[in-house]
């Protein structure tokens, strides 16, 4: 990859290609461009006919109750269910031998599951659950590998109006333990194993691990057979989900619920240490899942076979796997393993073999490939594409461009969408068949959504000006807090500027007025299209016994956008340990692990380096934005403000070779 290519979301300024939407979807797009118009002339009746594509127990007479802004009530006398709308109301018009899932598991083999497959299997599930003690209202921790009963497990618990609380399954047991105890969850629906790379890799003993150490709300733990072997097994508390389906009826009703009860909580990194439990409920959230699926993706259910590579562990999964698709009745692959297993062609194999035409994928999915090389991709017929889509990150110009000569044949529209965990939905993205695009930019809201670029006081930016991205009016996906802790939800998102949502990205607007996004603006940083929070890695560092002090930055990364690199000062006292554990050359490695236990493996640091001092202001905070410049080997820029000058010095000399 080009120098240009790593740095090209800086160079945006330059970029000025653009591509018209084909000919063939103009004319049969399911977006119309009277969506703008429509939502323009009145917003709030916009969204009401948007929720009148679900089907309501009791239809909803208010559309917006926003008298006690930012918390935000939308269809609230409505009543529904989650499930039935995603699954029994496509049985009941006919369509339950459409297939809903195309599950391709590691090994090649595969299953599918119809509509009417999909109720039978989440009826049950609904009916152990409940046999397992889940009433409305209960939260259920998920900690599952991508398999249909991930899906199963979420309408299972959205069946129940249970609200869900899904843990990605490469998060470490104390992480799940964390979740489990800031949700309270009465149940943990997991499975012995999942397969990666080839090799089985253990689940259920990090659930037994994270139980063991406290999450004393937990009453039951349903287990999934995935891998088989042995699994540790306490008696009275585990369940196989094999043994108690046997028995389960395939009759379950839904449960309706109000439209604003809770549907899922997702912990999401923020700033702080401490990770936070977004709260999603039922009516705004689906309505905007279904609506933003079918026109962002152009879904047509009758021929279309939709993909989304993300894992249910994250919103992309929730949103675009489980609740837009199904919502939608979509027939969609759902893809156990890696990329890479047991090739670097896995992926367009599938693509190949199921005829998919709606692929969603990430950039640093893209990236990866793109370092593969564009033969891996050239061995399969990916003719069947017709529409790309990108999401998790800013994608550089030159891998959008890749993606589209590559992977779309330069026939298939991209569409970069931006959101958030918080957000529900996408929220700012090309309409295919409407919007010429431009690589690298996600350019406008959708219709019904309000996005804009403002300054540091809050004021709109002009053309060509960047900014901050902040969302100015109520939309029906939005998070509905922080679970437990309304106080949080205000101080982070509707504190900076009056009235507005702030996102926490810098974004600019070019001359026409589309929108660039340019990075977050805060402690955050996006590995591999994951948030990961600086403070949560540092505290686990400093967690370790040897360390005193730890300071974490985000480094540009040429595959995984950004990748975390550590500066650590270690405690005086711990030369002897660390001189048993193999001297000072072992502390990187050992630290890692220790953060790759703590949190997962994701939020291990690329590197870590053992320093004797920090950079610091005279108020005492760490001037990361200097730690950066020495992970990403650039001259060091002003040090005027740090309360000792020579640090940096210290810092580089201390480091020159060593990671
Ligand atoms: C970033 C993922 C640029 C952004 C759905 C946001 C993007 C964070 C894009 C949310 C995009 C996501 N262009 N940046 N198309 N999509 N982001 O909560 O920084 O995991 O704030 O939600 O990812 O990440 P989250």
């Amino acid at each position: 990859m080009t120098d240009e290519a790593v740095t090209g979301i800086e160079n945006l300024s330059q970029e000025t290609r653009t591509f018209s939407p084909p000919t063939e979807f103009v004319q049969d797009a399911v977006a119309r461009p009277s969506l703008y118009e429509e939502a323009e002339r009145d917003r709030l009746a916009f969204w009401r006919s948007r929720a009148s594509l679900l089907s309501w127990e009791t239809p909803f007479t208010e559309t917006l109750d926003w008298s006690n802004p930012p918390f935000a009530r939308w269809f609230a006398d409505g009543t529904l269910n989650v499930a039935y709308n995603c699954v029994d109301r496509h049985v009941e018009s006919g369509h339950g031998e459409q297939v809903a899932l195309l599950a391709e598991y590691e090994d090649g083999s595969d299953a599918t599951f119809t509509y009417a497959d999909v109720k039978d299997e989440i009826s049950r599930m609904a009916n152990v659950l409940v046999d397992l003690g889940v009433r409305t209202g209960d939260r259920v921790a998920i900690y599952l590998p991508m398999i249909p009963e991930a899906v199963f497990a979420m309408l299972a618990c959205a069946r129940l109006g249970a609200p869900h609380s899904v843990v990605f399954g490469g998060f470490s047991a104390d992480a799940l333990r964390s979740r489990i105890e800031d949700a309270e969850a009465r149940v943990v629906i997991t499975a012995d194993g999942q397969n990666r790379r080839g090799k089985q890799l253990p689940l259920k003993p990090a659930v037994d691990e994270a139980l063991a150490g406290g999450a004393d709300s937990v009453e039951k733990v349903l287990v999934v057979r995935r891998t088989g072997g042995d699994v540790e097994w306490t008696e009275g508390r585990d369940v196989w989900w094999h043994e108690a389906r046997e028995t389960a009826s395939t009759e379950h009703a839904p449960v309706p619920v109000e439209a604003e009860h809770p549907l899922f909580i997702l912990y999401t990194s923020g700033t702080t240490g401490k990770p936070k439990g977004i709260v999603h409920t039922t009516g705004g959230y689906l309505t905007q899942a279904a609506y933003t699926h079918r026109n962002v993706f152009d879904l047509k259910p009758r021929s279309d076979v939709y993909w989304c590579t993300a894992d249910v562990g994250w919103i992309t999964g929730h949103t675009y796997v489980v609740y837009g698709p199904m919502a939608n009745r979509a027939t969609q692959v759902i893809y156990e393993g890696t990329p890479d297993t047991p090739h670097q062609g896995r992926w367009w194999e599938i693509v190949e073999k199921h005829g998919v035409t709606l692929f969603y994928s990430s950039p640093t999915a893209i990236r990866t490939a793109m370092k593969w090389g564009e033969d891996i991709p050239a061995k399969h017929d990916l003719s069947s594409l017709r529409l790309l889509g990108s999401v998790g990150e800013a994608i550089n110009p030159e891998a959008w461009m890749w993606y589209r000569r590559v992977i779309g044949g330069d026939r298939c529209p991209i569409v970069d969408t931006w959101w958030q965990t918080e957000t529900g939905g996408i929220m700012i993205s090309p309409l295919p068949g409407i919007t010429a695009t431009k690589p690298g930019s996600a350019q406008v809201p959708l219709p019904g959504i309000g996005a804009d670029v403002v300054d540091e006081s809050g004021t709109s930016v002009a053309n060509g000006e960047g900014g901050y991205l902040v969302l100015d009016k109520p939309w029906p996906g939005m998070l509905r807090g922080i679970w437990g802790d309304p106080e949080r939800f205000k101080e982070t998102y509707w504190s900076r500027f009056e009235g507005l949502y702030f996102a926490g990205d810098g974004a600019k607007r070019d001359e026409d007025g589309d929108i660039w996004l340019l990075g977050r603006v805060d402690d955050v940083m996006n590995v591999s299209g994951h948030r990961l929070s600086t403070m949560e890695i540092e505290s686990a560092l400093v967690s370790h016994d040897w360390v005193a002090e730890a300071a974490v930055v985000g480094a540009n990364d040429e595959t995984t956008g950004q990748a975390p690199v550590a500066f650590v000062i270690l405690r005086g006292g711990s030369e002897e340990e660390i001189a048993t554990a193999g001297g000072e050359e072992k502390v990187p490695e050992l630290l890692r692990a220790h953060v790759g236990k703590e949190i997962g493996p994701i939020a291990k640091p690329k590197r870590v380096l053992v320093v004797t001092e920090l950079p610091k202001t005279r108020s005492g905070k760490i001037m990361r934005r200097l730690l950066r410049d020495v992970a990403e080997n650039r001259q060091v820029g002003d040090t005027q403000t740090l309360a000792d000058a020579s640090v940096m010095d210290l810092i580089q000399q201390g480091m020159s070779g060593k990671s």
